[in-house]
């Protein structure tokens, strides 16, 4: 059976102002997070591995010392936050708070102004959940809001970042009565940074680990 490993970048610049999206160089600690996870993956032996990252400069940068062939998606892209990047929460309640209220009002829905909604990141990601379900080994390092939709979408359990099982969702994200609260979930599911997330399909499910790295 084939592994499927997610991962944040390492803590970017922008991730220690509290800045939203944009496209910053990590910090010393997320340059220490792509060592140890490049001695974690080749650690780990794993036949075939492929690495998959986003176009942005942060989740390169994590990769950079793997040794396995790897491939760009632009759908791996963290979440569009508009008219909102490169802000502070605290700046984006302060200037926009109708927005900031209607984003918590229902976080899922809600689009940023010119950007994109938690709704819009699970339409954009269904290409490379395509690819995924067709490939091998692979590790794919994005961001909070885009692992957020995969998680999600790999597992039925995805509120509990924990030592699970959940099915394979063939439906993907069909919003029926049944995963229509994950839906509502999806935006709020915790992912740490420094942590790697291991999907190991068994039987009719899917045994998830979460593995926090020493840095
Ligand atoms: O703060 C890091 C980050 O990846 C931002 O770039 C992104 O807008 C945000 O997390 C997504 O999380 P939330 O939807 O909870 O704001």
């Amino acid at each position: 059976p084939r592994t499927i490993y997610l991962t944040r970048h390492g803590e970017s610049e922008q991730n220690l102002e509290g800045r939203i999206g944009g496209d910053s160089d990590l910090s010393a600690r997320g340059r220490q997070y792509g060592n140890a996870l490049s001695q974690f993956i080749i650690s780990q032996n794993i036949p075939h591995l492929r690495v998959w990252t986003s176009w942005l400069k942060r989740t390169i940068q994590t990769v950079s010392g793997i040794p396995a062939p790897q491939e760009r998606w632009k759908a791996l892209n963290e979440i569009d936050a508009g008219i909102c990047e490169e802000m502070t929460y605290e700046e984006i309640a302060s200037k926009y708070p109708d927005d900031f209220a209607a984003r918590d009002q229902n976080k899922f829905t809600y689009r940023y102004p010119r950007g994109e909604s938690y709704e819009d990141l699970v339409a954009r990601l269904e290409p490379v959940i395509m690819e995924l379900e067709r490939q091998g080994n692979v590790l794919v390092v994005s961001h909070q809001a885009v692992i957020r939709c995969l998680l999600a979408y790999f597992t039925d359990k995805s509120s509990e970042l924990d030592l699970t099982n959940g099915n394979w969702d063939s439906n993907g994200f069909v919003d029926d009565d049944d995963n229509s609260r994950s839906l509502d979930e999806l935006p709020y599911l915790e992912v740490p940074l420094h942590t790697v997330i291991k999907l190991t399909p068994v039987a009719y499910g899917c045994r998830m680990e979460l593995l926090k790295l020493p840095i």
